[in-house]
C-alpha cells in the first residue's frame, strides 16, 4: 500500500483524493492518511501531492517508517474524503516545517 508522511500534516492539500480511483483516503483534523487495506498501488496519488507526502510502503524513508502504523491505525478510525477541498489555512507555512509529528491531531 501507500504511506502518507509527515509532510501533510498541517498543510492536507487533498489534492491526492480526487485521483483515487478506490476512495481510500481517510481524513483527520490536519492530516490524511490511507487505508492499506484498499489502496490497489495504482501510483496516481504521488505525484499530486505539492509536498512529497506519499510513499510507496516499500519506499517509505527511514525517517518516517511510523507513518506506517500510523496510517493502519487511523485509517480505521477516520471518515472517508473524496473530493479536494482547500488546504489548512497556513499549509503553505507549515510545508517546509520538519518534525511535525507532535502536532499530529487524531
Ligand atoms: Fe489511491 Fe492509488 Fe494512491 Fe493507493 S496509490 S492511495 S489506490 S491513488
Ligand atoms: Fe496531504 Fe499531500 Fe494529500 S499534503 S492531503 S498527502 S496532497
Amino acid at each position: 500500500a501507500y504511506v502518507v508522511t509527515e509532510n501533510c500534516i498541517k498543510c492536507k492539500y487533498t489534492d491526492c483524493v480526487d485521483v483515487c480511483p478506490v476512495d481510500c483516503f481517510r481524513e483527520g483534523p490536519n492530516f490524511l492518511v490511507i487505508d492499506p487495506d484498499e489502496c490497489i498501488d495504482c501510483t496516481l496519488c504521488v505525484a499530486e501531492c505539492p509536498v512529497e507526502a506519499i510513499y510507496a510502503e516499500d519506499d517509505v524513508p527511514d525517517s518516517q517508517l511510523d507513518f506506517i502504523a500510523l496510517n493502519a491505525e487511523l485509517s480505521k478510525e477516520w471518515q472517508p474524503i473524496i473530493e479536494k477541498k482547500d488546504a489548512l489555512p497556513d499549509a503553505d507555512e507549515w510545508a517546509s516545517v520538519t518534525d511535525k509529528l507532535d502536532e499530529l491531531q487524531r
